[in-house]
């Protein structure tokens, strides 16, 4: 079934683990290999932190989570769901409790309806846009029509990423319009040989489509129809570890425009999107304050599972194994929607509203011990402690956090960390060769290192 989206995104865990680092709340644990997070914030997040409510949403980690019941499950692929020429199916992270029939996307950031399709955009002091799928993919063709931004250190990125990260990339560096970037990586670990340049017209002033073709033995990037790259599942056999290192979980299709070129993060990450991103008004690159790129549709095609797969029902994909493989993957009629953003995979209902009026987020009184519960947005995810949140766009925690416990940074909370990041990633490029048994990093975290570790290399 070919499943329409508009537009989305895929975002990449953007920003780069400096900046998670630095403007990550104090008070949330952290999450990673031998770490895994404590019962009363059960769900680790993509950044790596552990968490309620949203981080038991998309992206909740099962191997490192508590339990693997901790994060909610997976609503299946459902491409009919994914269309999103207009804002109309796109949810705030804050907002979202895990209803993927009330909500096609779930965005961080200023997303805005633009003639047709949605603007990611990027303004300063913001970490930037993300648009995430609600409905995960487990092997499909998914396509974006979309143009980039333009600019030093303004990356677009358009992926599919699993909550174990593995991940599939389109990325677009603004300061090299004529090339897009493919990548991929199994549960995060790092491989500097895995990165693609595929020459292209303009990608800001041409609208072009990209398309990721993900079957379980091979894996296809295409550009308007024309193949790029073919990577086969037989070639990624690692014989050390007897795996194949092949993006092989549900996954998210994630769009996403994120500031690579902060100075706060690595050198290593500045260097490979183009350097500081120059924010003076005059920049042509930015219109009213943002830099922007757009998307105009989203096309999804589900595949059937793979034969073999453990299929139970047909409603949502669970975790039944650490080893976080395809063969960890089942299918079943297991659907859960939290009660509040104080629930989770184990308690969904905790922190419901008993009666109307009660709202379900926490307030943002208690400021202290309440655990997060959208992850990347408490604390902040900027380096300027100015930055006024651009709450009017609805970004997602704009502001007071909607969860206790952030602010730690300083910050005034603008913003996500779209970046990756957690124990063993260091915004300096120089630590972050960390593969999934050191330190887990967001997905594009390790594009970006793996990138400018090819750019070395060359
Ligand atoms: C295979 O896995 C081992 C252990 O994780 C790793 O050190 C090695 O680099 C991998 N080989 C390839 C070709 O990726
Ligand atoms: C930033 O953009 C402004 C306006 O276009 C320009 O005058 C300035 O030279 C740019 N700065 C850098 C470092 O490129
Ligand atoms: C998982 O991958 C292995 C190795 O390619 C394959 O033999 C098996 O059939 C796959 N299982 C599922 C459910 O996709
Ligand atoms: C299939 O998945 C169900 C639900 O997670 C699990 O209980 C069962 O053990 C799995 N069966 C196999 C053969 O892995
Ligand atoms: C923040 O605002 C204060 C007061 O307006 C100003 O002095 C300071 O330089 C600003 N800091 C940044 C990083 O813009
Ligand atoms: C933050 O909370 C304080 C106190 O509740 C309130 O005065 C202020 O307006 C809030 N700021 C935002 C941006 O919501
Ligand atoms: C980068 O990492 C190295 C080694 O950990 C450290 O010595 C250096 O100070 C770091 N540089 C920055 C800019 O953080």
């Amino acid at each position: 079934m070919v499943r329409s989206l508009a537009s989305a995104a895929a975002a990449s865990l953007a920003a780069a683990a400096a900046l998670l680092l630095t403007t990550a709340s104090a008070s949330a644990p952290t999450c990673g290999p031998n770490n895994p997070c404590p019962a009363d914030s059960p769900c680790c997040s993509q950044y790596g932190q552990c968490g309620v409510g949203a981080y038991c949403l998309g992206g909740c980690d099962p191997i490192f989570s508590h339990q693997l019941d901790s994060c909610v499950p997976a609503p299946v692929c459902d491409g009919s769901k994914f269309n999103i020429d207009n804002l109309n199916g796109v949810t705030d992270i804050a907002k979202y409790l895990g209803d993927a029939s009330t909500a096609n996307w779930v965005s961080s950031g200023s997303p805005l309806e633009y003639n047709g399709g949605v603007l990611l955009t990027l303004s300063q002091g913001s970490v930037g846009t993300l648009l995430a799928s609600t409905h995960y993919v487990w092997y499909g063709k998914i396509s974006a029509k979309l143009r980039t931004s333009q600019g030093a250190g303004v990356v677009t990125a358009f992926i599919l990423m699993s909550d174990v990260k593995d991940e599939i990339d389109f990325e677009f560096i603004g300061t090299t319009l004529n090339q897009a970037q493919s990548n991929y990586y199994w549960q995060g670990v790092l491989d500097y040989e895995n990165g693609g340049k595929h020459d292209t017209s303009n990608t800001f002033d041409n609208e072009h489509e990209y398309e990721i073709d993900w079957q379980p033995d091979t894996l296809t990037w295409s550009i308007d129809g024309k193949v790029v790259r073919t990577l086969k599942k037989s070639d990624t056999w690692n014989a050390t570890t007897g795996s194949f290192m092949y993006p092989q979980t549900p996954s998210r299709v994630q769009l996403s425009l994120w500031p690579a070129g902060l100075a706060s993060n690595g050198k290593g990450t500045i260097e490979w999107a183009g350097g500081l991103i120059n924010w003076s008004a005059g920049s042509p690159a930015m219109q009213n304050g943002y830099y922007y790129a757009s998307v105009s549709s989203v096309d999804v095609t589900c595949y059937d599972p793979p034969s073999g797969a453990n299929k139970t029902g047909d409603k949502t994909y669970v975790y039944n194994a650490l080893a976080g493989t395809n063969n960890s993957i089942a299918i079943t009629d297991t659907s859960v929607i939290l009660g509040s953003l104080q629930g989770t995979g184990e308690e969904p209902d905790k922190g419901k509203a008993k009666a109307s009026g009660t709202a379900s987020a926490p307030s943002s009184s208690s400021s202290t011990s309440v655990p997060e519960s959208v992850p990347g947005v408490s604390g902040g995810g900027n380096s300027d402690p100015n930055a006024s949140g651009s709450s009017d766009q609805g970004g997602a925690g704009a502001g007071n956090s909607s969860n206790g416990g952030s602010g730690g940074s300083g910050s005034s909370g603008t913003g996500f960390s779209q970046g990756g990041g957690a124990s063993g990633a260091s915004g300096n490029n120089s630590g972050a060769a960390v593969a999934r048994p050191e330190g887990i990093v967001g997905g594009s975290v390790f594009a970006l290192v793996a990138c400018v570790g090819a750019m070395l290399v060359l």
